[in-house]
């Protein structure tokens, strides 16, 4: 989704921006501007890739401030005028802007009743001109702002430049802004990732937080008046440069990383002497575990499909109720929140708006939320103050893969954690752990030889659309592998549990019909096949990901994918893995954009 750069210093601003830009561009976007300060400000913008945007740049721009901004487009289409930097009338000041103004249209309208002309269609732009009308009546950078925003509802993330001042204004509500300071200059990003390179010292804004940015200094104060109590947070989680490894995509670096992040995921968090697991950032103590009367677990998209498995896994496990939901959907159900439930916030980003409105509401209602999250120190994560960080690394692929398997890992984990606090004996936790230690080096078997992906991507290709179908835990899976279809490929897919299959999907198949059907050895099995063979009956042509040595469901398939064995409960690890080589090999033969699907944002910070 959209995202912001600033730099405040002495060295020259326009490289750093571009450089911050592209940082920033895993998050998917549609157009792109920068502003420099020197004397004037001069502002350049274009739809498209940064690339575009750098292609319009002069060879050498003048100027040691600036602020930069990645758009994906809500109000208004995707076009030049609409990009951002947006300035005002006397071109004095510059602002930038992520989130949703609601307002925006009064607002617009009333500037247009005072004469403003304004030149986007967006939301933003009147930001910009209600800020020139403060400093004009003389008011300072930062009054001019704050008044600006106390006069709107909606979210922000936003950062304004002046001619006249050297400095920065920047406000967060709702939208992410991390401030970072370095020696003699001070920076501005969306995402802290697009920061590590120059600075550790970082300042997380909390909503109502507005700063003021100079090369030598940060001051917080909050929109309100006064003082925050945001501080400076140091971080040293450094995501490196991104990139590819010699991989040609992300996406399939990121598929290839897997075995290696579970390794991250699961080190010293395998409890062999107790049989159990170690999640030190988890505040639950034995008895509350005995005690909770159920689990929720709530996210988006990938992460939804995880806490599926995850709920799958806990009620099994633990005896206990669980249940997944979508965070959309949650916030406005008015939920009732128990106090003694346990639930978790499930995000990659850990600034998916959805899912954190569901945090801000369960904690609103008296409730205890953890996170299982990837980004350290992002909202969700800072929000919950508590949970499992899932050490995927970076993932800038806006297709998730390794944050989904860790996400998984994750949440077994826990599974295994509670169950064995309220279930079973050392012994069978012994045994889990026992095969979670394996599956890291079962990943990379797999990964060394995949089977017949192209195979696959024969069938898939030239679909009308593709059914995804399995059973238990792998019902989620054969989910995940839908979504991964589905937005990278643009062809139209349709997961169901296996046994729902013939009560509506069995309509859409026909003669040559694909259909991905997830197998692996569990007590699900023979049901699974009875409903691929229900498949086979109407034409279509069956992809089958099951258990290596499963001999007799692999001759019924059209095409046979197989897995190493490896204990049911742990299946999904292993399974959801050609389901993404499966999509990425199709996105690549259909001639898309496999890393930067279109419409789509990595991280997804408007609801
Ligand atoms: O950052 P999050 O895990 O909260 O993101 C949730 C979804 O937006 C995300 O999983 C999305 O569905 C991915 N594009 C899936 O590959």
């Amino acid at each position: 989704m959209c995202g912001i750069f600033g730099f405040i210093g002495n060295r020259s601003a326009a490289p750093l921006l571009v450089d911050g830009l592209r940082r920033l561009e895993y998050r998917g976007y549609d157009s792109s501007g920068i502003v420099v300060k020197n004397g004037s400000l001069q502002v350049h913008k274009k739809v498209g890739k940064v690339s575009e945007l750098s292609k319009i740049l002069p060879d050498h721009i003048e100027g040691n401030m600036g602020i930069a901004h990645t758009r994906w487009a809500t109000h208004g289409g995707v076009t030049d005028f609409n990009a951002h930097p947006h300035l005002s009338e006397d071109g004095n000041i510059a602002l930038v802007h992520n989130g949703i103004i609601d307002n925006a249209k009064g607002l617009r309208k009333r500037l247009q009743e005072r004469g403003f002309e304004l030149s986007s269609e967006t939301d933003s732009e009147a930001l910009v001109h209600m800020i020139s009308i403060g400093i004009e009546s003389g008011q300072s950078p930062l009054e001019s702002v704050r008044k600006t925003l106390t006069r709107i509802t909606g979210t922000w993330g936003l950062c304004v430049l002046f001619k006249e001042h050297d400095l920065i204004i920047c406000a967060r509500n709702g939208s992410p802004l991390i401030l970072g300071q370095g020696e003699g200059e001070s920076f501005v990003a969306s995402d802290p990732h697009a920061l590590t390179q120059h600075t550790q010292n970082f300042f997380f804004l909390e909503d109502g937080d507005m700063a003021i940015l100079t090369k030598d200094r940060i001051e917080i104060s909050r929109l309100e008046g006064g003082i925050s109590s945001t501080s400076m947070t140091v971080v040293e989680d450094e995501w490196g440069q991104a990139d590819m490894a010699g991989f040609p995509h992300f996406m399939l670096k990121e598929i290839h990383e897997q075995p290696e992040a579970l390794r991250r995921c699961i080190a010293g968090r395998l409890d062999m002497a107790n049989g159990s697991a170690k999640l030190g950032g988890l505040r639950l103590q034995p008895l509350r575990l005995r005690t909770v009367p159920h689990v929720r677990l709530i996210g988006c998209g990938t992460a939804l499909n995880a806490c599926n498995i995850g709920r799958l896994a806990i009620e099994s496990l633990a005896r206990i109720p669980a249940v997944a939901h979508v965070a959309s959907e949650f916030r406005y159900n008015d939920p009732v929140i128990n106090p003694n439930a346990i639930h978790f916030a499930v995000s990659q980003s850990g600034e998916t708006a959805d899912t954190l409105s569901a945090v801000k509401e369960i904690q609103l209602k008296g409730g205890d939320v953890h996170g299982i999250i990837n980004v350290v120190g992002s909202s969700i994560a800072r929000m919950c103050a508590q949970g499992v960080y899932i050490h995927s690394g970076p993932e800038q692929a806006v297709a998730s893969t390794k944050a989904f398997t860790n996400m998984v890992a994750s949440l077994l984990l826990f599974a295994i954690k509670i169950g064995r606090t309220r279930t079973f004996s050392r012994e069978k936790g012994q045994s889990i752990i026992k095969d979670f230690e394996k599956i890291p080096e079962l990943m990379e078997k797999y990964l060394s030889n995949p089977g017949p992906i192209d195979e696959a991507v024969e069938l898939v290709k030239n679909a009308k659309s593709v059914l995804f179908l399995g059973r238990g835990l792998s019902a989620p899976v054969a989910s995940e592998g839908a979504l991964k279809l589905m937005e990278i490929a643009y062809i139209p897919c349709l997961a169901y549990p296996a046994g729902e299959m013939k009560h509506g999907p069995i309509a859409l198949l026909e003669d040559g019909s694909p259909v991905v059907v997830i197998l692996p050895n569990d007590k699900h099995r023979q049901k699974t096949i009875a409903s691929m063979h229900e498949c086979r009956a109407r034409g279509a042509r069956i992809i089958l990901i099951h258990e290596e040595g499963d001999d007799e469901a692999a001759e019924e398939a059209d095409v046979s994918i197989p897995v190493p064995p490896c204990n049911y409960l742990l299946s999904p690890l292993l399974t959801v893995v050609p389901t993404q080589l499966i999509a990425y090999r199709v996105a690549l033969e259909l001639g898309c954009d496999v890393d930067r699907p279109r419409n789509l944002a990595k991280s997804v910070t408007v609801e």
